[in-house]
């Protein structure tokens, strides 16, 4: 199957051969009205994460982005179409069967029609990344995947998706905490560059964990622009997802 695929550049569309059927995930903004999905996946992606964050408030910050990672929710969901969205990890417990499946997405919907005047979503979300853009910094304040989706080039995705926003607000560097012991979120920080710039002690209050602080080199430094690109091109034709839903 092709797919068109727009490169980091926003402008530069080829076309990609797919290794295997894949799930198709995009990018785009998140909403007001994303915000109770969007809570859903915190939970998810982050357990321990206390309090939780106000995301009605936060997607409309100033300096803000937040961008989302999500597939389409078409009716045949509802019926069990191919695509039918995944549960929670607790589902999985359950079985991954096309029911358990089913009803998770159907969870995900009741939950957020339960809130007064809420639209109904218009897709699944599986992940987000929230960035504040503070001077000539991007700092990523969170970045998660639902456990269900991890290892599907999600996380690199919405990273990608956090670079291009960087660009386009002209920052510089794009910084980050990340826990001392979350290896796989630093693998993903290593392999786009990201180098070890400081530690805070102690920064997590649930379990007192130190936050070590990472930052990539200057974002318009041709060498890293480069690799950069590099990276985006590997991973859309390994992975075949959208920077931005398809039109
Ligand atoms: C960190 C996180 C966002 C990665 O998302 P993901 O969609 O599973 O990651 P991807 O499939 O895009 O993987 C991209 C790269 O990340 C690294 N990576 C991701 N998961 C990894 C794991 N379990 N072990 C080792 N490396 C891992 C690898 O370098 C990988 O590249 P590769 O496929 O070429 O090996 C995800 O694990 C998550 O949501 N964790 C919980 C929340 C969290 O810790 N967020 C980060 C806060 S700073």
């Amino acid at each position: 199957m092709q797919n068109l695929m727009t490169s980091t550049t926003g402008t530069l569309r080829f076309p990609v051969a797919r290794a295997v059927e894949a799930e198709e995930f995009y990018i785009r903004p998140a909403e007001h009205r994303d915000a109770a999905a969007l809570s859903a996946v915190e939970r998810e992606a982050f357990p321990m994460q206390w309090p939780p964050t106000r995301f009605s408030r936060e997607v409309t910050r100033r300096r803000t982005s937040y961008l989302a990672a999500a597939r389409e929710l078409p009716i045949s969901d509802y019926t069990g179409g191919p695509f039918a969205p995944q549960g929670s990890p607790r589902d999985s417990e359950a079985g991954r069967g096309i029911l358990s499946r089913i009803a998770a997405s159907l969870k995900q919907i009741s939950f957020i029609d339960g809130l007064r005047g809420a639209e109904a979503p218009r897709d699944y979300i599986v992940g987000f990344v929230g960035i504040w853009f503070i001077a000539d910094d991007a700092h990523i304040v969170s970045l998660g995947v639902r456990p269900n989706d991890h290892r599907k080039g999600l996380g690199e995705l919405l990273l990608l998706a956090a670079f291009r926003e960087a660009r386009r607000y002209g920052m510089r560097e794009v910084t980050l905490e990340v826990r001392a012991s979350n290896s796989p979120a630093q693998a993903l920080y290593d392999k786009y560059g990201f180098r070890e710039v400081g530690l805070r002690k102690r920064y997590y209050i649930d379990n007192g964990e130190d936050a070590i602080i990472m930052t990539t080199p200057p974002i318009a430094n041709v060498e890293y622009a480069i690799s950069l690109d590099s990276l985006a091109r590997s991973h859309a034709v390994r992975w075949g997802h959208l920077l931005q839903p398809a039109t």
